[in-house]
């Protein structure tokens, strides 16, 4: 979908930067700009900048930025288009849609009212004489009769075509089955068939209350255990959460997050309707950011087994970095929240819910159990370990609630735990910077150069292509005569291919007029080139102010080192020729 450009302009001028920023960084004032530790890289000394003048933000120590909208489509991982969408709605505009785009929209409506369809014959099936064996597998797990109503459980009959007839006779076409992960095509017979059979089905429901994926499972021990939708037009497994549709009502101050379907059920049913979990995968730095907008801290309440203590602690840095409060729910006796409940009841799951850990009490209680503290050397250990730890939380405060803990536990000094810790602390600044910089002197002589992968191999043609690139990027009007033919500047003449992209697309997107705003290239490049281009563009707040004459020489660079390089091209055919005379 193409947005037209007074659209764009209108949604980028009621989104200042400044304060679209400001909803994800602490930015403090730095002369007219404002700075602040970049979102997109964990650092310790910001180095994330937002120019209010141009309304563009840039790191130096990773090399993202962009306008407003790249902003958006890095932070809340969107297209251009839809980054534009949610810069829209946050200031209540509308984006008028074409014909192409209306199409869509009403394909994904469809599937989502077939999805429906289907939830409602699974949940018919599975209190037909067809799902006896479902209904009793459900029964047995202990799910009462409300609760399988309220999560619209249901089971999906063991035939090949039993759903595709029933949603068949209700209009859906084939092509709409197998693109809403409800059928698959066999590759023998090129005939489709039903994806989910003999199997009790768990619909994803989202916030919005659209059916939007099944999730089913086997009623004995076989495998795979659970089939789950694939991605579809109206479902990104990496964006949702299982039950935030019932959960969002009740977990302002806490949410649980469980690994699996059947925890959350158990979990709602015993009362916590706080609860949800992840759609079988690990979470997603995107699930971190969902959760972070409906509560103020969770509880990861995973399998008590060490691969689901493993992605604990993956789940607690994920989630701490978007500024959650999280703690990690330690069980024992059951396997998951599920059993637990099942052998122990609700109120002893409460109780483990109030007991949880802080992340430093988790691994404090893992340092302790390893060494045995009355044997001097032990404790030593054990508490050069335990500073590590405490050197690594950002809050100050929080700092010195846990040093007053460990002082009176070890019977060592505050002061001396303190002058440890801030050594420490030092230390790690200093690497930090030292690597930041370390990165910034790669970037920018161009190893490692993802983006622009041939910079490095003629850095002077590459340079010169930057500078006319900032240059025309800054001056919509020397961009204009460029387009009109007034410099002789052809594509061809870029040595680099992504210079050469850019120059084409800025060319194509320019339109008559002397306003250009350089982040319409949004909608041609990925937020990472984006950021590249906003370096080449900030690049030339140093150079000269006479664009023309520098924008000449430059021109005249490249086609010099052009030329030099196809004449030794045609300098190595000549000797390859003598050769073989
Ligand atoms: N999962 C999956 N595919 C599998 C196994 C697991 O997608 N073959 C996902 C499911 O979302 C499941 C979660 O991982 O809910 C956790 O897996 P597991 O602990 O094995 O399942 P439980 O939720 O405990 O399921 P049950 O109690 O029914 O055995
Ligand atoms: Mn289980």
């Amino acid at each position: 979908m193409r947005i037209p450009p007074a659209v764009i302009e209108e949604i980028k001028f009621r989104n200042d930067i400044e304060s679209v920023v400001s909803s994800y960084v602490n930015l403090k004032p730095a002369g007219s700009n404002l700075i602040g530790l970049c979102p997109f890289h964990s650092e310790k000394t910001p180095s994330f900048t937002v120019f209010k003048n141009t309304q563009t933000c840039y790191c130096f120590g990773c090399g993202s930025g962009g306008d407003v909208v790249t902003f958006i489509m890095k932070m809340e991982n969107l297209d251009y288009v839809g980054a534009l969408e949610f810069l829209a709605k946050r200031v209540g505009l509308t984006i008028p849609r074409d014909q192409a785009d209306e199409n869509n929209r009403i394909r994904s409506a469809r599937i989502l009212e077939m999805n429906k369809c289907a939830a409602k014959f699974f949940h018919a099936a599975l209190l037909s004489p067809d799902g006896k064996e479902a209904l009793a597998y459900l029964q047995k797990r202990k799910f009462s009769p409300a609760l399988i109503k309220h999560f619209g459980l249901g089971y999906s009959p063991n035939s090949f075509n039993a759903l595709m007839s029933h949603l068949k006779a209700n209009g859906f076409t084939e092509k709409e089955m197998v693109s809403g992960f409800l059928c698959g095509i066999s590759k023998k017979t090129g005939k489709p068939f039903d994806l989910f059979r003999n199997r009790v089905m768990i619909p994803i429901i989202d916030p919005k209350g659209d059916v939007i994926a099944f999730g089913g499972r086997v009623l004995d021990d076989s495998l795979p255990k659970y089939l789950n939708s694939s991605d579809t037009p109206v479902f990104k497994k990496s964006k949702n959460l299982f039950a935030l549709n019932y959960a969002r009502k009740n977990c302002a101050d806490r949410i649980i997050l469980c690994e699996g379907y059947m925890d959350v059920i158990a979990l709602h049913g015993a009362g916590f309707s706080n609860a949800v979990a992840t759609l079988g995968t690990a979470i997603t730095p995107e699930q971190a950011r969902i959760m972070e907008r409906y509560t103020k801290s969770v509880v990861i309440a995973y399998d008590s087994d060490e691969a689901g203590q493993r992605a604990a602690d993956k789940a607690f840095k994920l989630l701490g970095e978007v500024g959650l409060d999280v703690k990690i729910l330690k069980m024992t006796g059951a396997k998951d929240p599920d059993e637990y409940i099942k052998t122990y009841g609700p109120e002893r799951f409460r109780r483990l819910l109030d007991d949880s850990k802080t992340h430093f009490d988790f691994k404090l209680d893992a340092i302790l159990a390893k060494y045995d503290v009355s044997v001097i050397p032990e404790k030593l250990k054990a508490i050069n370990e335990i500073t590590d730890i405490i050197s690594h939380i950002n809050s100050a405060v929080e700092r010195d609630v846990y040093i007053g803990r460990i002082s009176q536990m070890l019977e060592v000094s505050r002061d001396s735990l303190t002058y440890d810790i801030n050594k420490k602390i030092k230390k790690q600044n200093k690497e930090q910077q030292k690597n930041e910089s370390r990165k910034i002197m790669l970037q920018s002589a161009g190893y490692g150069d993802r983006i622009n992968p041939d910079y490095a191999k003629n850095v002077r043609a590459s340079s010169a292509e930057e500078s006319i690139l900032s240059i025309i990027l800054t001056y919509p009007e020397l961009l204009q005569k460029i387009k009109k033919g007034d410099y002789k500047l052809l594509p061809e003449d870029f040595f680099t291919s992504f210079g050469k992209r850019v120059f084409e697309k800025a060319l194509e997107l320019t339109t008559d007029g002397t306003y250009f705003d350089y982040g319409i290239l949004g909608s041609e490049f990925t937020a990472d080139e984006m950021g590249r281009i906003t370096a080449i563009v900030l690049k030339r707040n140093n150079l000269s102010q006479n664009g023309e004459k520098e924008l000449t020489d430059c021109i005249a660079v490249l086609k010099n080192e052009k030329n030099k390089q196809s004449a030794t091209l045609e300098d190595i055919i000549n000797a390859k020729r003598n050769e073989k005379k």
